[in-house]
């Protein structure tokens, strides 16, 4: 079978990937004139974290992607482009010309710093700064001084670039992009601390809904010490405000709060100028679907590393506690295609073969947990691989397992059953699971719990299977095609 058995076998449909080579975090999200911009920790030359560039890509639609030429490059005087951000210099605070996208990357030699680059043509070339860098790691500062991401405060009329430190995030305060201000930094005592910290994102979010109610939120990925271990995302809500003369993020939050509880969502942040955008004030945010852990193994050649799906973020009360909810963003609605199976033609606790289309799908599954204390859903293929998600009520988890999912002794720690630590308990379960050929993304409770995780079953999931021990279960089911989506 040329599919399955190409080296192209895991390449997904609607997931981005770099044409060649490895693919990272995901850098500089913005919209800008038209055109959303996706870049991306990249090497096209070898397929293990080598001499980190800046990918690039561009859509209409944030569904097709055209892949352009590398951003920036690593130079001899400051070595490689790690990650960061860019903005829309709407009024020229920089001076280097009105309407200018600047973006700022981590240099890394002699030491980790805050370099600068900016494009003149809507994002087709950049420049570096000429006096790069704009924070440099003076004498004595940590090895860990990464990642800027800079957003607009309106309140003090000032740019703020949150940045990674050593397990905690500083900030940073400017008026023209380019010389900075060192105000605070939040971590200590807070969060998850089993690894570095890295790839801060800090916004302005309105609590359901309501944008006279709105809160700070802060993501942090940290790693290792993820939720099932390597890397994994942690957010903190709080608010961001002058105590004693300097702008700081304060929260009363105690636990650790997850943005995705799976193996592989990890380094994502939010998209930049939406508003200018249809998508108005949303937030869209993209992960890069790894670990790691296991990240230079995975069983793919001429290219490794994929991106999660575009996840819209909203702050939602559940049970009376607020959550940073994380669902696909509305676009996908565009590649939902034809009916592969609904109610009426799967049965409890049977298999049914739904067809290689499986393995590029959404599944929608409800389940009655009233009178069953463990609902899942089976995935496999004829190999009999099987991926299994679910939920049971008496360990109070939502949770993936990967263990006999395919290909999974490539490297060490990626096989495993991951979970999720509900807060509650549940008498109905809803989960929408999004396949594409190496990877399930399940959304839980309409995004109370995410879980991202790559799999790589070695003939294309086919069979269907959800389990209850309640004869009333599942309460609904509809599975549903995903078009691939035609690369540009
Ligand atoms: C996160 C990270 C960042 C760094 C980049 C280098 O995965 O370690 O902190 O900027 O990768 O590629």
């Amino acid at each position: 079978d040329p599919v399955t058995t190409s080296p192209e076998k895991y390449r997904p449909h609607y997931h981005y990937t770099a044409r060649k080579g490895w693919l990272s975090d995901p850098n500089g999200m913005v919209y800008f004139d038209g055109e959303f911009h996706l870049f991306y920790q990249h090497d096209d030359y070898v397929n293990v974290f080598g001499a980190m560039s800046w990918g690039h890509a561009v859509s209409k639609d944030l569904l097709h992607w055209q892949e352009l030429p590398k951003a920036i490059i690593p130079d001899e005087h400051l070595g490689m482009c790690f990650s960061g951000c860019m903005v829309v210099d709407k009024n020229n605070s920089s001076g280097l010309s009105k309407n200018t996208l600047v973006g700022f990357y981590t240099s890394e030699l002699p030491k980790q710093q805050q370099s600068m680059f900016y494009s003149l043509d809507n994002g087709r070339t950049f420049r570096k700064y000429n006096h790069n860098p704009v924070i440099p790691n003076s004498a004595g500062m940590s090895k860990d001084f990464r990642d800027p991401k800079v957003f607009w405060y309106e309140e003090q009329s000032l740019w703020i670039m949150a940045l990674a430190g050593p397990e905690r995030i500083e900030f940073w305060s400017s008026t023209n992009l380019i010389d900075w201000q060192l105000q605070s930094w939040f971590g200590e005592g807070h969060g998850a601390h089993e690894g570095e910290w890295e790839c801060p994102d800090l916004r302005y979010m309105p609590i359901d809904g309501d944008s006279n109610n709105c809160v700070w939120v802060l993501i942090v990925s940290v790693n290792p010490g993820g939720p099932n271990g390597g890397s994994g995302t942690q957010y903190f809500i709080g608010d961001f405000l002058e105590v004693d003369g300097k702008l700081r993020f304060i929260t009363k939050q105690t636990d650790v709060k997850w943005l995705d509880w799976g193996s592989d969502n990890y380094a994502g942040v939010g998209w930049t100028n939406l508003q200018d955008s249809s998508f108005g004030n949303r937030v869209f945010s993209i992960g890069w679907m790894n670990n790691w852990t296991y990240a230079y193994k995975t069983p793919t050649n001429q290219w490794r590393g994929t991106m999660t799906m575009i996840r819209e973020l909203k702050l939602e009360t559940f049970y009376e506690e607020l959550v940073l909810t994380c669902c696909p963003a509305p676009i996908y609605k565009e590649l939902v295609g034809d009916e592969l199976a609904n109610l009426d033609n799967v049965s409890l606790n049977k298999p049914t073969n739904i067809g290689s289309d499986l393995s590029a799908s959404r599944i929608q599954i409800d389940f009655d947990t009233t009178q069953t204390d463990h609902v899942c859903v089976e995935l496999s293929n004829t190999l009999g691989q099987l991926t299994r998600i679910g939920y049971c009520k008496s360990d109070g988890i939502f949770y993936v397992d990967r263990r006999k999912s395919g290909n999974q002794d490539f490297a060490e720690g990626f096989s495993g059953i991951h979970i999720a630590k509900a807060t509650r308990t549940y008498n109905t379960i809803t989960m929408d699971i999004f396949i594409d050929r190496c990877s399930v993304e399940v959304f839980f409770n309409n995004g109370e719990y995410a879980m991202s995780e790559l799999i790589f079953p070695e003939e294309p999931l086919s069979i269907f299977k959800p389990v209850a021990q309640s004869s009333i279960n599942p309460t609904n089911v509809n599975i549903r095609k995903m078009r691939e989506i035609t690369r540009l």
